[in-house]
């Protein structure tokens, strides 16, 4: 207890003698989410990380939420306190084997879901998150074939809500298609009256069962709202922090304890108070690559 509160002191400190501003996923530690200046889903971070006037941005998330920042606002000091805080998902499209994929559907428009490296968003037509998916897709003229990268668990969700056939990539979230239907049916057993929140990176028969499907953000949104006071949650166990804190009243149950991402959980409060004393690590992107990388996510937050 005193240990993070000192932290946390000398965090809000460094803060301000380095003017940054601290950008949390909701997957982070809860105390690593008290620090913070915002704390939102990869949509909400992307557009704080394109608009902020801070000089420094400490990115508690993974790498590829990082580079994007880095890609928005070049001219400031990104920095990722834990550097290998990587996404596995994002591991499983690299540019060379996008590359090859395009040659053979030359027509196709590529939507990268923002968990993608530079190099990857680089090749890569528009790009999405899981809040504005449906959108983007919706976005692309209909005669355009699309091949849609890396996450098929949400690619296959947009294809249904869209009726649009796509081209799926062969990628998951670890933490996400770990989710069994078993496990939502016993939870749904011992918690009868309890909603089902599902985030879309889980699979397909997953989703089915689920009462309300959206990014970490909307699904918070949408427990605030219900007029219900149980919730089984398909998503990372990060979120119940904020669930417990913007939902007075109610109770959250984890689908499965195995809803925790290594990545996520390795930044600690430690580490962001190091990386604002030493102003290290810093994710920079190339400037070719930032500039083909940028075009993607620009793109992205021009579709309202
Ligand atoms: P969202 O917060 O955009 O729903 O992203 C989920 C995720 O897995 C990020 O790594
Ligand atoms: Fe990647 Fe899944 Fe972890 Fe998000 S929760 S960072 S998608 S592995």
């Amino acid at each position: 207890e005193d240990k993070i509160s000192q932290l946390t002191e000398d965090i809000k400190r460094l803060k301000k003698e380095r003017n940054a501003i601290i950008l949390a996923h909701v997957y982070q530690r809860p105390e690593v989410q008290e620090v913070a200046d915002i704390i939102g889903d990869s949509l909400e971070l992307s557009r704080r990380a394109a608009t902020t006037d801070a000089d420094v941005i400490v990115f508690c998330g993974v790498h590829f939420m990082a580079e994007s920042a880095a890609i928005l606002s070049p001219d400031k000091v990104i920095l990722l306190p834990e550097e290998n805080a990587g996404c596995p998902m994002a591991d499983m499209v690299t540019a060379e084997e996008l590359f090859i994929k395009k040659k053979e559907m030359p027509e196709a428009i590529v939507v990268a879901y923002v968990n993608t490296s530079a190099e990857v968003k680089a090749e890569s037509d528009i790009c999405c998150t899981s809040a504005n998916a449906v959108k983007i897709v919706q976005s692309i003229p209909e005669d355009k074939p699309i091949i849609f990268i890396p996450d098929k668990n949400l690619g296959a969700y947009v294809a249904n809500k869209t009726a649009r056939p796509m081209t799926l990539w062969e990628g998951w979230c670890n933490t996400h298609d770990w989710v069994t239907t078993e496990e939502v049916m016993k939870a749904k057993e011992t918690y009868p009256e309890a909603l089902v929140l599902i985030h879309p990176e889980c699979r397909p028969e997953v989703v089915a069962l689920a009462d309300y499907v959206s990014s970490t953000t909307g699904l918070i949104k949408f427990a605030k709202e219900s007029s219900a006071k149980k919730f089984i949650i398909g998503t990372e166990a990060g979120i119940l922090h904020q669930l417990y804190k913007q939902c007075p009243g109610k109770e959250f149950y984890l689908a499965t304890k195995r809803l925790v991402c290594p990545n996520m959980k390795a930044t600690t409060l430690d580490k962001v108070k190091e990386a604002l004393d030493n102003m290290q690590p810093q994710i920079t992107v190339a400037a070719d690559i930032r500039e083909k990388a940028l075009a993607c996510l620009d793109r992205m937050l021009a579709v309202q």
